[in-house]
C-alpha cells in the first residue's frame, strides 16, 4: 500500500522527484543535498509525518493556513471541478485521506487574523467556539462526494458569500492569536441575532 501511495505521489505531487524518492530516508540524508529550498524541506517533513506520524497533526502556521484556505481571484468558482482541482493543487488532506468538507476564502492572512479579535460565536458543530468576521467575505464550500485517499478525492463546489467563522489559537513564538481553521461561511440572511 505504501508503494502505491508513493507511486501516486510521484506522479501527482509537485515535490521534486528526488525528495519523494527519499521519503523513506531519514532527514539528515536529505540535508546533504545543496540547493533544496527550505520550503521543499518543510513539505518533505510534512509528508514524512503523513506516512509515519501517529501523534496529533502539527499546528497550523501562517504559511500552511494560507496554503490550505486562501485562494486568489481570477479562476471562476462556477467551474464544476473547482474544489477538486484546488484541493489537489493545494494538497489539502488529512494524512492523505480526503477531507469531508473544506472552505476557501478570497482573502488574505491579515484579514483572517483580524477575525481572531472579532466577536465570539458558536462554531458550526456547536461544540467549540469560533470568531466571526465583521465583513462579508467571498468564498467556496467544498463538500466531499467520494474517494478515499489523495489524489482521488471528489467534491461538489458551492460558492458562498457571508461571514466567515474561524477557530484561532495562540502562537507563543510570535505572541499572537492566529487563525487555525475556517469552520463555516454563514449567509448574512441567516438568523444572527442569537449569536450576538
Ligand atoms: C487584505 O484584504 C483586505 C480586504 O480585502 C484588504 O483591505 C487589504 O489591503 C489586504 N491586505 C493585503 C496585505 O493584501
Ligand atoms: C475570539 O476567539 C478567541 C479564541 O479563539 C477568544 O479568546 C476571543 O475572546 C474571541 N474574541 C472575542 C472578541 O470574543
Amino acid at each position: 500500500e505504501l508503494r502505491t501511495l508513493i507511486d501516486t505521489l510521484v506522479t501527482k505531487h509537485p515535490l521534486p522527484l528526488l525528495l519523494l524518492l527519499q521519503l523513506l530516508q531519514p532527514l539528515h540524508f536529505c540535508q546533504r543535498y545543496h540547493g533544496i529550498s527550505e520550503q521543499d524541506i518543510d513539505e518533505y517533513e510534512e509528508m514524512r509525518e503523513e506516512f509515519f506520524g501517529t501523534g496529533p497533526p502539527r499546528p497550523f502556521t501562517k504559511k500552511k493556513f494560507e496554503r490550505f484556505y486562501i485562494i486568489e481571484p481570477g479562476r471562476p468558482f462556477h467551474e464544476s471541478n473547482y474544489c477538486r482541482d484546488v484541493i489537489m493543487e493545494k494538497n489539502v488532506h488529512f494524512r492523505l485521506k480526503c477531507v469531508t468538507e473544506h472552505y476557501f476564502v478570497l482573502s488574505n492572512f491579515t484579514q483572517m487574523q483580524k477575525i481572531c479579535s472579532s466577536v465570539f460565536v458558536p462554531c458550526k458543530n456547536g461544540v467549540r467556539k469560533c470568531n466571526r468576521s465583521k465583513n462579508i467575505i467571498h468564498g467556496v464550500y467544498c463538500k466531499f462526494t467520494g474517494g478515499t485517499i489523495m489524489p482521488d478525492c471528489n467534491y461538489i463546489t458551492y460558492e458562498r458569500q457571508g461571514f466567515v467563522l474561524v477557530t484561532c489559537r495562540w502562537q507563543n513564538d510570535i505572541q499572537q492569536l492566529i487563525p487555525n481553521s475556517i469552520n463555516d461561511i454563514v449567509s448574512p440572511s441567516s438568523e444572527l441575532t442569537e449569536l450576538d
